[in-house]
């Protein structure tokens, strides 16, 4: 029987290769040094510290106010949880935005001080010259299109993205111009199934989505949303794997009871 010990390291040739192999590829994101482990001792591809850390963990409306010196944070605690995944870190909003050089030095400090061995960068066109700029200096770009929660501003809302012909083909035109850059996997976001299929048909590096359809050549998710931490409501596209936000008001809401009622600590729990 292998075990996790036994387990390859998952570097960014081999998640290429996965696509090659017709392996499909398994992602969720972490932004604490526990939760990492158990996704690398799961064996999960990649793991990645996703900005929606905006949202889950800091509890902001959007991603857009977690900074870059909060994402290196969670990025550090990830690293000391992950050994074998893939560990891919998000660059937040303005982070790579403002220029060539800023979005250089900013991916830089995740891999010098959080150790990632990839960034994630949201957008097609507008970003392609720094794709190419990073990847040229042996910085692996993940890419992400379709509903970017970065642009929800100009979108106005987390609806489907490229439902219509027009906006269906210029995302296929930015995924193109993205794997013409050098991006490594293309993370799809929100678009019709039948969009990333052809997307992921016509790409040589694999496709990881999220409410993308079963086509892409991998899956992510929020570990947050499928672990029903996160239960406020639940989008079409997540699958719970467990109720674990019931779990925790129940265990709340028992301790609570417990201190009041004088029930704990008892004699074994005492000194
Ligand atoms: O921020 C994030 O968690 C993401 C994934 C959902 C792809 O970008």
């Amino acid at each position: 029987m292998s075990t996790h010990q036994d387990r390859k390291k998952v570097t960014v040739p081999e998640i290429m290769a996965m696509k090659k192999r017709g392996e499909k590829i398994a992602a969720l994101t972490a932004y604490d040094y526990l939760t990492a482990e158990m996704l690398d001792e799961a064996g999960m591809d990649i793991v990645l510290v996703g900005d929606s850390a905006g949202m889950v963990i800091a509890g902001y409306e959007t991603t857009l106010p977690i900074t870059l010196d909060e994402m290196i944070f969670m990025t550090c605690n990830v690293r000391r949880g992950v050994r074998k995944a893939l560990l891919v870190a998000d660059m937040p909003f303005l982070s790579y935005q403002t220029s060539i050089s800023d979005g250089i030095k900013n991916a830089g400090r995740f891999l010098k001080e959080g150790e990632a061995e990839a960034v994630k960068v949201e957008g097609g066109k507008a970003v392609v010259e720094l794709v190419e700029r990073l990847v040229g200096y042996g910085i692996p770009v993940m890419g992400h299109l379709g509903l970017t929660p970065q642009s929800i501003n100009k979108f106005g809302s987390y609806r489907l993205q490229g439902s219509d012909s027009e906006t269906a083909d210029l995302i296929k035109q930015d995924a193109k111009l993205l794997e013409e850059a050098g991006v490594f996997s293309l993370v799809l976001e929100k678009i019709p199934a039948s969009l990333a299929k052809d997307i992921s048909h016509s790409l040589k590096i694999p496709t990881i989505g999220i409410g993308a359809g079963p086509d892409c050549d991998g899956q992510v998710l929020v570990t947050h949303d499928m672990l029903g931490i996160f239960d406020k409501f639940k989008p079409k596209f997540v699958r719970r794997y467990a109720e674990i936000g019931k779990q925790m008001r129940h265990a709340f809401s028992g301790y609570i009871k417990d201190v009041k009622s004088k029930e704990f600590p008892d004699a074994d729990e005492s000194f």
